[in-house]
């Protein structure tokens, strides 16, 4: 073992002193809901998935607490309680007919341990692992079929697609778990942010501990720290349901890399290098761009500390999401629309990934970034060349398969602003703002007061879309490497 990496974490699971607004679950809500509290709990879990339908359908926002009506059966009280637990993630509850307690205090600790990356290492210490029977093995088939040995001790291969992240596969998780392997305490989880989310959050759901194998780049650096595991609920979107979970290790195996298909390497290099933009301490990240580049584990494993000890530090000081810890969204406001763009019109297997969207995003917000918070041209010039190198920004051509329409489509701009005004309609209010990370210089996150994100208007917006549109074309004009960018719009 070479670098050890610790995040502690310490929180209120369901902070109901934050709450102001409530609302009461009755006796007519459950009507549509089909639970027979028979006490099985495939129907406990689907009822519960049930409740977050229409929560979600009620747009309900997380800042909501819940509580009961105090006509409601014990069981409908503990089944509004168990999908508030999951609602994104815990909503405060709140059980008129009981004592129990809404802000019980959790605080724990893990380690991330990096293997040597040049050795098979982390096949040994798995099998070992597994020696004592104790786990349930879950891993990305697709690694199975690259690291033959690990098959000999996963019990359930799971296929890595986003349409798949669903509660139908974590119930059939659940449910092979606890018909033929009762005996395990602990999941083995051998994959990406897709089977690492949907992993964590089967093994918490039956009260289980889980150690994390992350296999994707993307995964190592931002999905396997920070406790947050899920599924999308369709047709409502993406992690709509889940826990804050924290694994009781994570070993890290860059050799584990070698086998990752390009735009997945790249996918995680656009968080590789958002973290080091945000980083007030990055060593140089144009050193670090130029070996995103390369695409290379090798060359890759000695900065992996440094980007994880960044989140794994946020998310200690912040475990909840409550605040700073949302500077790690730079580049996700336009990212997010544009994945949910994607989503809507061309098919999972020709979607845009997600790093490939925040890249884009990134970018936009360095143009924002500049426009609104007087970014220096000189920090401005030197970010948008590190996104230029690092090679994540995916070509203009290939976003105009992702999304179905071209990156320089005069409607785009309006499409992408009802996403992240979270209006879905045509007429979408062009006096609301939509909220942004934007940086005053490398490492330093501008502050509209005591808030970590910007409001930024329909019309800076629009502007900001001009001279976006002109650099992003302009950048793939000529492929030289070693272009020098002096962005004076
Ligand atoms: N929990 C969090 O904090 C968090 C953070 C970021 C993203 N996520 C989630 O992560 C998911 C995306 O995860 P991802 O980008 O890590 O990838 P992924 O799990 O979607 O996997 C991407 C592809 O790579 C394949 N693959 C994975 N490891 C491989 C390996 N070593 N060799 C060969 N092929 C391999 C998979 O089979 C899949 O086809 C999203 O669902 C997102 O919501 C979660
Ligand atoms: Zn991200």
């Amino acid at each position: 073992m070479q670098n050890s990496i610790q995040v502690r974490w310490h929180h209120a699971p369901f902070p109901s002193e934050m709450k102001t607004k409530w609302h009461t679950w009755t006796r007519n809500d459950l009507k549509q809901i089909s639970h027979d509290f028979s006490g099985s709990w495939q129907k406990h879990l689907h009822a519960c998935f049930q409740v977050v339908r229409s929560a979600l359908n009620m747009s309900l926002p997380r800042s909501v607490g819940w509580t009961t009506s105090p006509d409601l059966p014990a069981e409908a009280r503990l089944l509004i309680r168990d999908a508030a637990r999951m609602y994104k993630r815990g909503v405060a509850f709140h059980d008129p007919c009981s004592e129990e307690t809404a802000t019980e205090t959790l605080s724990g600790q893990y380690q991330i341990r990096q293997t040597e990356e040049n050795s098979d290492e982390l096949t040994e210490i798995l099998t070992r692992k597994m020696a004592d029977k104790a786990y349930f093995t879950l891993a990305d088939q697709n690694i199975l079929r690259h690291h033959v040995r690990l098959n000999q001790i996963t019990h359930m291969p799971l296929e890595a697609k986003e349409s798949l992240k669903t509660p139908e596969t974590l119930i059939r998780i659940v449910e092979c778990w606890d018909k033929f392997h009762q005996d395990k305490e602990t999941a083995l989880i051998i994959g990406g942010g897709i089977i690492s989310d949907i992993g964590a959050f089967a093994a918490s759901i039956l009260g289980k501990s889980f150690i994390l194998v992350p296999s994707t780049l993307l995964a190592m650096v931002d999905a396997c720290i920070g406790g947050k595991c899920g599924i999308n609920i369709p047709p409502f979107g993406k992690n709509q349901a889940g826990y804050f979970a924290f694994p009781d290790e994570v070993l890290l195996a860059p050799s584990l890399l070698r086998t990752l298909p390009e735009r997945e390497f790249r996918s995680g290099s656009a968080e590789c290098l958002k973290h080091a933009f945000l980083n007030p301490e990055a060593s140089d990240i144009t050193t670090l761009a130029g070996e995103l580049r390369q695409l290379n584990p090798e060359t890759l494993a000695h900065r992996l500390p440094e980007l994880i000890r960044f989140k794994a530090d946020l998310v200690s000081r912040d475990p909840l999401d409550r605040g700073e810890r949302a500077i790690l969204n730079f580049g996700h406001t336009l990212g997010h629309a544009l994945e949910a763009i994607s989503h809507s019109r061309v098919e999972d297997q020709h979607s845009i990934r997600h790093g490939e969207a925040v890249a884009v995003g990134m970018l936009f917000a360095l143009i924002l970034s500049r426009q609104t918070q007087q970014l220096p041209d000189h920090c401005y010039n030197a970010l948008i060349q590190n996104i230029y190198e690092s090679r994540i920004l995916p070509h203009p051509e290939e976003v105009k398969q992702y999304l179905g329409m071209a990156p320089d489509d005069p409607h785009l701009p309006d499409i992408a602003w009802s996403y992240m005004i979270h209006d879905k309609k045509s007429d979408h209010n062009k006096e609301d703002s939509s909220r942004w990370i934007l940086l005053s210089g490398p490492g330093r996150i501008a502050r509209d007061q005591d808030a970590w994100t910007i409001p930024v208007s329909y019309q800076d917006f629009l502007k900001a879309w001009q001279t976006f549109i002109h650099i992003y074309l302009e950048l793939f004009l000529t492929s030289s490497s070693s272009k020098i960018f002096s962005w004076k719009t």
